[in-house]
């Protein structure tokens, strides 16, 4: 396939908590599709091995690591990523921590950390890109979002909290947004498989049972994998998606539509 039929050739892309899971493979798929990608997540060196794999595979990557919960952590980072590509066409903000627990089982640090991570780093990388978003014309923002912000799903208050926040968030700054060019979407998945999964399914009794019942509780008969999620994304940051904005996209395998069979 030559460049210019790439779907994001000559597209500038920055993907937040991209060292590992969906981020890596969001970032592998932009990359495959010609843009240019920033990887940002807490470790340099974990940055650095995405941008090695992406290298490798002929595309063109820049590690840029930050806690997204760090204002100046973020400035400089954001800085090193515009001097190289200049102004970003696609975000995905996508990093984020799940502490576990009803909530008065959340510890204090526990939930101030969730919301820091989540809440005011999504915040705080969108900041710093969006004045160059705008003087540039536009570009795509990504929420990663998550079926816990639409459906009731035991012992993740904290988080389920967070990502609502970003539904909403998402509505909110497409009507910011949507007349001077910058469109704005979030994505909803279902379970994935993927190392946050696996390290949830580790901590359990029986790992094996609940993988099986994570399955048979997505219409679909299974959980997702991170490609796609990351086609969805895709779509989102490119030009395919010009009149779509202010939209959560579910991939979930039909979870969030599923109603309840009464029993006898
Ligand atoms: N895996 C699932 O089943 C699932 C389902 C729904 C939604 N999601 C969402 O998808 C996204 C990715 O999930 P994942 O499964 O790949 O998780 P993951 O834990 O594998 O990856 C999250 C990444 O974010 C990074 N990160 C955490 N705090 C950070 C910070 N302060 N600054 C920078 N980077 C930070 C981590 O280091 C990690 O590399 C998250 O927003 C998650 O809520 C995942």
């Amino acid at each position: 396939m030559g460049l210019n039929t790439m779907r994001l050739a000559g597209k500038v892309a920055l993907v937040t908590g991209a060292a590992r899971g969906i981020g890596r493979g969001i970032a592998l798929r932009f990359a495959a599709e010609g843009a240019s990608v920033g990887i940002m997540d807490l470790d340099a060196a974990a940055c650095q091995a995405v941008v090695d794999d992406i290298t490798r595979k002929g595309g063109c990557a820049l590690e840029v690591h930050a806690d997204i919960s760090d204002p100046a952590q973020v400035e400089a980072a954001h800085a090193k990523l515009a001097e190289r590509f200049g102004a970003v066409d696609a975000l995905v903000n996508n990093a984020a921590v799940m502490p576990a627990g009803a909530l008065h089982e959340t510890a204090i640090a526990d939930f101030d950390r969730c919301l820091a991570v989540n809440l005011r780093g999504t915040y705080l990388v969108s900041r710093a890109l969006i004045p160059g978003m705008l003087a540039a014309g536009g570009g795509s923002i990504i929420h990663m979002a998550s079926i816990t912000g639409l459906r009731g799903l035991p012992g993740i208050a904290a988080y389920a909290m967070t990502k609502g926040a970003l539904i909403a968030l998402t509505r909110a700054m497409s009507t910011d947004y949507a007349g001077r060019g910058i469109r704005v979407n979030s994505v909803s998945p279902g379970t994935i498989d993927s190392p946050m999964l696996h390290d949830f399914l580790a901590a359990q009794s029986d790992p094996d049972r609940l993988r099986g019942d994570f399955d048979a509780m997505h219409p679909i008969g299974r959980v997702g994998t991170i490609e796609e999620v990351a086609n969805v994304c895709l779509f989102l940051a490119s030009d395919e998606a010009s009149f779509v904005t202010g939209s959560n996209y579910e991939v979930d395998g039909g979870l969030s539509s599923k109603g309840e069979q009464p029993q006898d």
